[in-house]
């Protein structure tokens, strides 16, 4: 077995667990307490807050994923992992019915949100619920102040609202306020990359999302802005349940509780972050995170 900053070698694998990875609630036992007067706070099991149960998505004739079942716990970042090409962004766009946009394409499988069927509801509704940030800063080119408002204006959550006080909230949870405070009526193309991108989370942010998918988010950034994006994400989890897919792999196990790592469209292995990295149970994400693929 070859080594990487992440194995334990010498760790024996799990391998029994379940091809499409552990429920969540398997991956985070619950503490009982043991006698009624105890004084240990008892965990509530983890609630799911999206499903996805036997996905498969087509462009056309070609399947790009392959019967996806994937849990993504309330109020944990999980980041989704894998080569190029392996069906990561086609995923994440299922998510929020943004692939819907795409001609020719087909789903197959069911995707819960809070247990309801998300093709059950209107679409305008789920993109505000699921918010989504790309690999590349793409504001409106607008005000940074009328970037962040579009959205509650388009979803009619301003009235009897100040906006001023959502501008500078959203601003504030994606860590911008400071630096863009004094220039809300500047255009947000004079925002650099790192800017532009958190502009993008606040602009994400300013519906109030119940979940953020974010598509490498950081990918064209440097470290400091990247480290900016990171702390940030691990801020918002306790208000929003976060998916990210990213190509880093220092970046997953900094940021996130669950790690899916995905090949050729399917998903592999889907488990605890410290477990994908330290004592994965298949050997395809062995090698993934070994460096010998991909
Ligand atoms: N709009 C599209 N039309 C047809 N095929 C597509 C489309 N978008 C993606 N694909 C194909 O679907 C497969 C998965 O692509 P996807 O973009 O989801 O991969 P990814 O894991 O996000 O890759 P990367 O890490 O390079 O971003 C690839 O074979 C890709 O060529
Ligand atoms: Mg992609």
């Amino acid at each position: 077995m070859s080594t990487s900053p992440y194995m334990l070698p010498e760790k024996a694998r799990h391998q029994d667990a379940p091809s499409h990875g552990l429920s969540i609630n398997d991956m985070f036992p619950t503490a009982i307490p043991h006698s009624a007067g105890a004084t240990t706070a008892v965990l509530q099991p983890l609630t799911a807050k999206m499903k996805t149960e036997h996905v498969n998505f087509y462009y056309g004739k070609f399947q790009a994923l392959h019967d996806i079942s994937l849990e993504f716990a309330s109020n944990k970042v999980t980041a989704l992992i894998g080569p190029s090409g392996c069906g990561k962004s086609t995923f994440l766009r299922t998510l929020n019915r943004i692939n819907e946009t795409l001609r020719d394409t087909r789903l197959e499988g069911s995707i819960t949100l809070d247990g309801e069927n998300i093709l059950d509801k209107d679409v305008t509704e789920i993109r505000r619920r699921i918010g989504m940030v790309f690999q590349r800063p793409n504001p409106f080119p607008k005000s940074i102040y009328d970037n962040i408002i579009y959205g509650p204006k388009i979803n009619g959550m301003l009235k009897g609202k100040n906006a001023a006080e959502i501008v500078e909230k959203s601003l504030r949870r994606a860590a911008l306020w400071d630096e863009a405070k004094d220039k809300l009526h500047e255009s947000a193309y004079a925002l650099s990359g790192g800017q532009q991108q958190r502009l993008c989370i606040a602009r994400a942010l300013a519906v109030d999302p119940e979940m953020l998918l974010l598509d490498e988010p950081c990918s064209a950034l440097d470290p400091i802005a990247t480290a900016k994006i990171e702390d940030l994400l691990v801020g918002l989890k306790s208000q929003c349940t976060i998916v990210i897919v990213t190509h880093n792999m220092q970046q997953a196990a900094r940021v996130a509780d669950t790690t899916g790592f995905f090949l050729l469209g399917r998903l592999i292995e889907h488990a605890k972050t410290d477990i994908i990295f330290k004592n994965p149970s298949k050997k395809e994400t062995e090698d993934y995170i070994t460096g010998r693929f991909g």
